[in-house]
């Protein structure tokens, strides 16, 4: 059964044609000056241009940013135009095309109203700017790249201290108008035992397999899945790759509360072209509805960007200051 979560925990904001013009224009501004996505010095760039982003989409940046419990910023209206985009790949490898690399300026444009944008070493050869896509032969995989399975609420890299404070999402194409899917729960819902539980250090969230890496010790170590911030508390799961604790009993039964819960506040969210969201990914959990792929030119594909507020403390695990690609340990 699907109920509704609160829907003021998601700020949205409808462009106007001028906002997705001058967004365009300034991501192409981008486009010419660094041949890549990748280049460490357009990082910088990124910072103080966008503060020429029409001042409406900063002010709803702003407002999600800083507005206690927003579970998601979506802005709509952005110029993506179809026939610009050449043929949905089959694979994230052929994704970083010449018809959709303007798309990925823009992704870090708006990613970077709201912080730093970084990527992980182990997915998709350290891109920062990653692609969506459904492939062959992972229609039932657990990963981004499945169809016919349902991809499960999770929070994005669960796993690691490092993970995004926000991971952003821009619809190209979705034909099928597959839902992108959101769940939270709210603290005072939480019996006093079980939110006491869910906040020690009793649970393993492992990597999932769109990290190209094999657990290690460090994954072993148990983690809470509730934790208190400034901003508020942190939710941390993933519902295919987390457990409790092997011989935890209250652990495993504060997990089953969570997750029916979980289950319960599942919410479509629909993206379609044009449509770029940025769950808050301390707050809310993502997922996506299953649906049939036939793999044709116009198969569904999004472009994602990891944004953190403090880049710093990543800083252990990149190789560089400038580098924004983390290497997950
Ligand atoms: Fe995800």
């Amino acid at each position: 059964m699907t109920q509704t979560v609160d829907i003021t925990q998601v700020v949205a904001y409808d462009l106007t044609a001028e906002d997705a013009a001058v967004i365009m224009s300034l991501s192409r501004r981008l486009a010419d000056e660094f041949s890549s996505p990748q280049d460490p010095s357009l990082f910088e760039e990124l910072e103080v241009i966008s503060g020429e982003v029409p001042k409406g989409v900063r002010r709803a940046a702003v407002r999600a940013r800083l507005t206690e419990g927003t579970g998601a910023l979506v802005l709509r209206g952005l110029s993506v135009i179809d026939t610009q985009l050449g043929q949905t790949p089959s694979g994230w490898r052929d994704a970083d095309t010449d018809g959709t690399r303007i798309h990925a300026f823009q992704t870090l444009l708006l990613g970077s109203l709201l912080g730093d944008c970084i990527g992980w070493d182990a997915q998709q050869d350290g891109r920062i700017v990653t692609d969506i896509v459904p492939s062959p032969a992972m229609e039932e995989s657990l990963v981004s790249s499945s169809s016919s399975r349902e991809l499960t609420w999770h929070t994005e890299d669960a796993f690691s201290p490092y993970r995004a404070d926000w991971v952003g999402l821009l619809c190209l194409r979705n034909p099928a108008r597959v839902p992108t899917t959101i769940t939270t729960v709210g603290l005072h819902g939480i019996p006093d035992d079980i939110r006491q539980v869910l906040s020690e250090p009793r649970f393993i969230v492992l990597p999932d397999s769109a990290h190209e890496m094999a657990p290690s010790a460090t994954h072993a170590i148990p983690v809470p899945v509730l934790s208190s911030a400034d901003s508020g508390s942190v939710l941390r799961v993933d519902r295919d790759f987390m457990s409790a604790v092997p011989g935890d009993d209250a652990a495993l039964r504060a997990l089953t509360w969570l997750t029916a819960e979980l289950d319960a506040n599942l919410t479509d969210l629909l993206l379609e072209p044009g449509d770029s969201a940025f769950i808050n990914n301390k707050v809310v959990a993502h997922g996506r509805r299953a649906f049939v792929a036939d793999f044709q030119s116009n198969e569904r594909w999004l472009k994602r960007v990891n944004v953190v507020r403090d880049l710093r403390l990543s800083r252990p695990l990149r190789a560089s200051g400038t580098s924004r690609s983390v290497m997950a340990s």
